[in-house]
Formats: C-alpha cells, sequence, structure tokens
C-alpha cells in the first residue's frame, strides 16, 4: 500500500438482514488530497460506501481501513471523517454561528478557541459575514456552505458528501461545483463526493467510481472513463453512445454490421460475442462511397455547438452523429471512424474482470514464447 493511501476497502460486502448484497466484495484504495466522485443510479450502493467509510453502518465481511488502520470496529465519533448530507441537516433554532459551532461545544473546547474556529471556517466558505443570521433567513446555497463549514470545522482528514448539490437550481448548482472544486484544492484534504449526474462528476473529480448494483462497474479519471468506457453500463451511463453487437474475430479484427473492422482492442476468446461503442463525437460525415457504414438521415437537431443527427443503417441499427456539419434528413451519408474511435467491452465485465483477463492474456503470452 502506497503511504498516500487515505481509505482503503477489502472485499468489503454489505448486506442488511438476510438480503442479498448491496455492496458485493467490493475492494479499492482513495488517495490523500484528491477529490473523488462515486457516480451510479439510484440504490446502486452509493450512500452505503459513505456509511461504511464514516462508520455509520457496519460492514458484514471484509476489511475497512483508515490511514492504514483497521477502523472495522471503530466508531463514527473516533474517526476522523465528517459527512455533509443532502438536506444538510442544519439545527433550524440555532444561528449561523452556533450550527457550526455545535460539533466543537459537545467536545468542550474553549470558548475563545471554539470563536477563532468557526470564524475560520466560515471564512472557508465565504460566510464571515452571516455568523448571527438564522438558518431560515439563509439561501439554499448558503445553508450548503454553512453545512460545509460545520463539517469542516472539525478539521476532518476525508469529507463525504452525499449529493449535496442535488437541491439546488441548476446555475447555483454550476456555481457551487466551482466552489465545492476550490475549496478541495484550498483545505487540501480528501473529498467523497456522491452524485448521479454525470457532467457533475465528470467536471468535479480527480477520480470517478461508477457504481451499479453494489459493484464497482470502473474507476478512473474523468477523460478514461469517457473514452473508454468497461461495459455497456458505463458507456451508456457516461455521456450518449453507439452501442451495437459485434464479434470479436481476433485480435485487432471485429465484426459489426456485417463487416470486419480494424481496431485496437485484444485479448478476447476467437469469436466471441462482445458490444462495441463508438461515440457520436467520433463519427464523421461523409459519402455514401467513403464511409465505413451507410446511413439514411432520420432526423436532426441543433444542439448549440454542434448538430445532433440520428439515422438507420441498412441493418437496421440506430446511430446517433454530433457534427458540426448539417445533413438532410432523409439523404443517405457515409459515416467514416478511426480504428481508435472503436471500444470493444466484455458483456457485462467489470474494471476488476477486465484487468485479470488482460493478466491472463499477458501470462499465457509469455508461456507461449510471443
Ligand atoms: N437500512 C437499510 N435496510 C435495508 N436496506 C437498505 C438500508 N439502507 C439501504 N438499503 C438498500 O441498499 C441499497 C443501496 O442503498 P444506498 O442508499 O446505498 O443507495 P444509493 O446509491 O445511495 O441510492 P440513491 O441515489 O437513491 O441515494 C438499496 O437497495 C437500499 O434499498
Ligand atoms: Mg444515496
Amino acid at each position: 500500500m502506497s503511504t498516500s493511501t487515505i481509505i482503503r476497502f477489502e472485499n468489503v460486502t454489505k448486506q442488511y438482514d438476510n438480503d442479498a448484497a448491496v455492496l458485493d466484495n467490493v475492494s479499492f484504495e482513495m488517495e490523500r488530497g484528491k477529490f473523488y466522485t462515486l457516480l451510479g443510479p439510484s440504490g446502486c450502493g452509493k450512500t452505503t460506501i459513505l456509511r461504511l467509510i464514516s462508520g455509520l453502518v457496519e460492514a458484514s465481511h471484509g476489511k475497512i481501513y483508515i490511514n492504514d488502520k483497521l477502523v472495522n470496529d471503530v466508531p463514527a465519533n473516533k474517526r476522523q471523517v465528517n459527512t455533509v448530507f443532502q438536506d444538510y441537516a442544519l439545527f433550524p433554532h440555532l444561528n449561523v454561528f452556533e450550527n457550526v459551532a455545535f460539533g466543537l461545544r459537545v467536545k468542550k473546547l474553549k470558548n475563545a478557541d471554539i470563536q477563532k474556529k468557526v470564524q475560520e471556517a466560515l471564512r472557508f466558505v465565504n460566510l464571515e459575514a452571516y455568523e448571527n443570521r438564522e438558518i431560515s433567513e439563509m439561501s439554499g446555497g448558503q445553508r450548503q456552505r454553512v453545512a460545509i463549514a460545520r463539517a469542516i470545522v472539525n478539521e476532518p482528514e476525508v469529507l463525504l458528501l452525499d449529493e449535496p448539490l442535488s437541491a439546488l437550481d441548476l446555475k447555483l448548482r454550476t456555481e457551487m461545483q466551482y466552489e465545492l472544486r476550490e475549496l478541495q484544492r484550498r483545505l487540501g484534504i480528501t473529498f467523497v463526493f456522491v452524485t448521479h449526474d454525470q457532467e457533475e462528476a465528470l467536471a468535479m473529480s480527480d477520480e470517478i467510481f461508477v457504481i451499479n448494483k453494489g459493484k464497482i462497474q470502473q474507476r478512473g479519471v474523468p477523460t478514461d472513463i469517457y473514452d473508454e468506457p468497461i461495459n455497456r453500463f458505463v458507456a451508456d451511463f457516461i455521456g450518449e453512445s453507439n452501442i451495437i453487437q459485434g464479434k470479436m474475430l481476433r485480435d485487432f479484427v471485429v465484426q459489426f454490421d456485417g463487416k470486419e473492422f480494424e481496431c485496437v482492442d485484444q485479448g478476447f476468446n476467437p469469436n466471441e460475442s462482445v458490444e462495441v461503442v463508438i461515440r457520436p463525437e467520433d463519427l464523421e460525415i461523409t459519402t455514401k462511397e467513403k464511409g465505413h457504414l451507410k446511413v439514411k438521415v432520420d432526423s436532426q437537431l441543433f444542439r448549440g455547438v454542434h448538430y445532433e443527427i440520428c439515422g438507420y443503417d441498412e441493418n437496421g441499427n440506430e446511430w446517433i452523429v454530433h457534427s458540426t456539419k448539417k445533413a438532410v434528413v432523409g439523404e443517405e451519408i457515409g459515416l467514416y471512424f478511426e480504428p481508435e474511435a472503436i471500444h470493444v467491452m466484455r458483456l457485462g465485465e467489470t474494471e476488476e474482470e477486465f484487468d485479470a483477463r488482460l493478466e491472463a492474456y499477458d501470462d499465457q503470452g509469455v508461456e507461449n514464447g510471443n
């Protein structure tokens, strides 16, 4: 383990009662001082991961480490972790200052210290002038900042944020995205941020964990997750995709839509059934003769920066294209793409399984003297 690791899950499973696992044998590490995002649909297990980190629920199996220390049996109030909840959970009968001071009063700090720490926390979130305001007199975005100040005043090493922006309107939400990112940089602590909004995740994170059905499907920097989705779920959840059934004939050659294409993927079984992803912006409009695919344009929308063109090929597959070029509805166009634009995915494979497969494939290659 590297010295910069702050959180480590080792084969962690969580079941409530005797029901099916809501987290299923999950392992990962998080580094100190980074901004992590847990991204996935409702019920996939995001909040459960936060609760396991903060100690609000216990793991059914597996080990959880914070700062190299096994914390399975360490109670929540003894962990250097604070949470900002979705509804902020502020105390309506206390003013801004007392909301932030609450935890410090419980810890029985001296008044002068409380004064200093609260003011510092409020300065961090640009609310130093609001100490005496009632919570009911604060806007949604300001309440959000009070909740953050209340969490950071305890000087946690990890800040957990459970969909903290979902109650805000779009403009405020975008502003708070910048603010949170900036705050994380200034504080230099680890943020674990939960959202089911893929654009938010792409914009804010050092690293994204894409989760579905209690399993981490893929983790990585935003560009990798976007450019190299590991499976259909990730490709579909992050951005728009064309996903089509295909067959991996051999290394670097995939067949779909009745044709063979050069690609950059390897490590599949010969003739294995696969799914193929091509992003709409990687498709280039050309003439019928020059295109790899022939598509009849069905509809077209102007999206501000590009046109979104939708059409069908001879086999009835739908293709979405993002292009600065305009097309004509009803006309046949050619679609051209580079080998790098093709992403081949094994059916339902997670990143862990993918890594294991490549490793096995490399070993085999060495044994065979390749
Ligand atoms: N206390 C509980 N008892 C039983 N089942 C629970 C409990 N808490 C959560 N679950 C179940 O565990 C699963 C994962 O829940 P979790 O709250 O982690 O999802 P989530 O990804 O945060 O979803 P959302 O985006 O809706 O907040 C869900 O199916 C949920 O119903
Ligand atoms: Mg949740």
